[in-house]
């Protein structure tokens, strides 16, 4: 029995989040009670319904606090009442920027029994891995209007490329491409040919840290190519390291590929630092309360929160009853219309745990 009691912050959020978030909870601790170990939940109510109440989305004095978890999960976030942008960026942005999860962790694995629509791809050619650097780009916000809502009307949005922040983030996609041990191919996706200025720094850090790597094939393609292929032949794929932005799009992509939003799930990471972990999905308003979510996308961002914090064996009881219940054939739609409930398949994925032997 490990004595450590992990300290998890849960942000439940807006929508369909707080459905998906019991039920990847429910797993955490059929994965904890199995293996051994404690931890404690401490909720946090940020979201759509509490900006309204009080026009507040996340007051700086919660950062000391995060600061002292051992990893945040998020549900979702985003509000049709609330005007876009308040909400991503004064929840899920401050977070990621405040805790300096300067990587966005995106696996994109289609699972045995899960429909793609991609023809003739199976799970050996859909199995990759997205390094979306977390905490630049055109995410920062810097920017303005001039002559605001007139015909002659400017809008300017600045990309941010720091050296120190492109490197940490090519970096970790270089190490994780050897910890994964697959092809051993790093790809950089970006638009160099465009952004002579903001990817050519790219390109330069890519070469210098990837001389670091020998052993590591090391490939280039511009973002609307990567897009071409991940449709034609995903298999040339292992990791990919890009820009927030591309990151952000590329993933949605990726998502489709691996069966749906219902199964994609990514890791906002400061390897030094507290990490936090979410479905991609986002909020579904329209399927909020209706138990009809799948929340596998949810329960496989838990499994990587498991393997961030260091359990191991959890996160391997997760992986494996994850694998086998697709396995199954039972749920090839991860949609709405799976025909299963958003507590059936918490319950499944949590029995499977708690049966194992
Ligand atoms: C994502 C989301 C966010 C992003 C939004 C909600 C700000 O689309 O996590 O991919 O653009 O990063
Ligand atoms: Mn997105």
């Amino acid at each position: 029995m490990n004595s450590k009691e992990y300290q998890i912050a849960v942000i439940p959020g807006d929508g369909v989040g707080p459905e998906v978030t019991n039920e990847a909870i429910k797993v955490l601790k059929a994965a904890a009670s199995k293996v051994g170990f404690t931890f404690r939940l401490i909720h946090y109510d940020f979201s759509g319904e509490r900006y309204l109440r009080t026009k507040e989305t996340l007051p700086d004095s919660v950062f000391e606090e995060l600061k002292r978890m051992d990893a945040i999960f998020l549900g979702a976030v985003g509000d049709p009442r609330v005007e876009p942008g308040i909400l991503e960026k004064g929840i899920l942005l401050k977070l990621r920027f405040g805790l300096d999860q300067y990587i966005n962790l995106r696996p994109v694995k289609l699972y045995p029994g899960v429909w793609t629509p991609l023809k003739d791809k199976g799970p050996e050619d859909i199995d990759f891995v997205v390094v979306r650097e977390n905490t630049e780009g055109l995410y920062l916000g810097i920017g303005g209007f001039v002559k605001k809502d007139t015909p002659d009307e400017i809008a300017i949005q600045e990309m941010v490329n720091t050296r120190k922040g492109v490197e940490r983030c090519v970096r970790y996609a270089f190490e994780y491409a050897k910890k994964r041990n697959k092809n051993k191919k790093v790809t950089l996706c970006d638009k160099a040919n465009v952004l002579t200025y903001a990817h050519d720094l790219w390109r330069r850090v890519f070469r210098r840290v990837g001389e670091e790597y020998p052993e590591m094939e090391k490939d280039y393609a511009f973002v609307d190519a990567v897009c071409m292929w991940m449709v034609k032949n995903p298999e040339w794929f292992d990791v990919i390291v890009t820009c927030n932005m591309f990151g952000d799009i590329i993933t949605d992509l990726g998502a489709m590929i691996q069966g749906g939003m219902g199964i994609a799930a990514g890791a906002n990471i400061n390897p030094e630092g507290v990490s936090m972990f979410e479905p991609i999905h986002g909020s579904a308003p329209k399927y909020a309360g209706k138990n009809v979510i799948n929340p596998m996308a949810a329960i496989c961002a838990m499994q990587m929160l498991l393997d961030v914090v260091g359990e191991k064996e959890a996160a391997k009881i997760t992986e494996q009853a994850i694998t086998t219940i697709l396995a199954s054939g039972k749920m090839k739609d991860l949609s709405t219309k799976s025909g299963l409930k958003t507590d059936e398949i918490g319950d499944m994925v949590a029995d499977y745990i708690f049966k194992m032997s």
